[in-house]
């Protein structure tokens, strides 16, 4: 890893912001759009949905009741956030793998709190302003909270000097995020988190469960359409930054999951040849009918991946907590 050259600001006794300057080059939005949608099979990054709308429709899609991942991973928090929290030595300091929605951190912040006087909590988000937002209001709840936030990309924090944590380290990678990773990426990504991490660490990761087909695409293609725009927002994204002129009407979302990589994948589908112009980025491109633009994988895991996945970065499995309905898991990895 790169040492991250950073700069330091304290926004008040309890809450400090670390901005890195990122080591490495990093793609634009539009170089990564002139590269995905010129190369066969066609595709759009992920990270490119979280633009303002984006994010409103992700926050409507967690409101679904076909999209139960977030429902069940809150649940299991509620019923045993207690039990999570103790199965670590107190005092712990927390590192978060993003910023954290508001209630599934804030419940496990609560919990920690009633094991320990105060807490410090780290979390590493690539948007400044999410971090700031979400942090400012954690510090203002809670006042034994104190708080280092890294404005970063994940691998740009872990394993660096930057990154003071005291000893033991809780570290949280929630929300299925591991899932949105290709399985060599998430490899390198817990590799990493290692990397920060020392013997009786623990790493508390998220991870939805392999399930029948029908469920699993329901998830992913509710009958609203919630999801559908959600993804087609790319599009629209695409058009308002670019100057493009993408027919939203003239593609349709689509999700397959395919069980041999256990991956459910999201599509924006041309129905009907198309031609469409971006103008700022001076592209132009045809489209086949029914050709296909991937815009996402959700990977799916049996308790066997995830000991796999563990293992192969220096990790244990200590325990997995299911929702009532065994859909989804929370496993505490422990640092061996
Ligand atoms: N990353 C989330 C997930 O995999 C977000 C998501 C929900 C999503 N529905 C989607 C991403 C549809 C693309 C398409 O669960």
């Amino acid at each position: 890893m790169h040492p991250m050259r950073s700069t330091l600001t304290r926004i008040s006794d309890r809450l400090e912001i670390v901005t890195a300057s990122q080591p490495v080059h990093v793609a634009t939005f539009g170089e990564d759009v002139v590269l995905g949608l010129s190369s066969r099979p066609r595709t759009l990054p992920a990270k490119y949905f979280y633009d303002d709308l984006g994010s409103t429709l992700f926050e409507a899609i967690t409101k679904l009741p076909e999209y139960y991942l977030t429902r069940a991973e809150t649940e299991i928090l509620r019923e045993y956030g207690w039990e999570i929290v103790r199965s670590l030595d107190a005092p712990f300091e927390m590192l978060e793998l993003g910023s954290g929605s508001a209630i599934k951190t804030r419940l496990l912040i609560e919990e920690t709190l009633r094991v320990q006087r105060s807490l410090h909590y780290c979390p590493i988000d690539i948007s400044p302003d999410a971090l700031r937002e979400s942090a400012a209001s954690l510090v203002a709840s809670f006042s034994n909270l104190s708080i280092t936030g890294y404005a970063a990309d994940y691998f740009a924090v872990l394993g660096t000097p930057d990154l003071a944590l005291k000893r033991p380290v809780l570290a949280l990678l929630l929300g299925s995020n591991i899932g949105n990773y290709e399985p060599e990426q998430a490899h390198r990504l817990l590799l990493a988190v290692a990397s920060s991490l020392r013997g009786g660490d623990g790493l508390l990761v998220g991870a939805d469960l392999k399930k029948d087909r029908e469920t699993l695409e329901l998830a992913y293609n509710d009958p609203t359409g919630v999801t559908a725009a959600f993804n087609k927002n790319m599009l629209a994204r695409i058009n308002r930054e670019f100057g493009g002129d993408f027919n939203l009407h003239a593609f349709d979302h689509t999700v397959h999951y395919e069980e041999e990589r256990g991956a459910v994948d999201s599509f924006l589908q041309a129905r009907g040849a198309q031609y469409v112009r971006l103008n700022d980025l001076d592209l132009d491109l045809e489209f086949q009918d029914g050709e296909r633009i991937h815009t996402e994988s959700s990977y799916k895991f049996s308790l066997e991946d995830l000991e796999n996945f563990g293992a192969a970065a220096g990790f244990g499995l200590a325990k997995t907590w299911f929702d009532s309905e065994k859909r989804f898991s929370l496993n505490l990895f422990m640092r061996n």
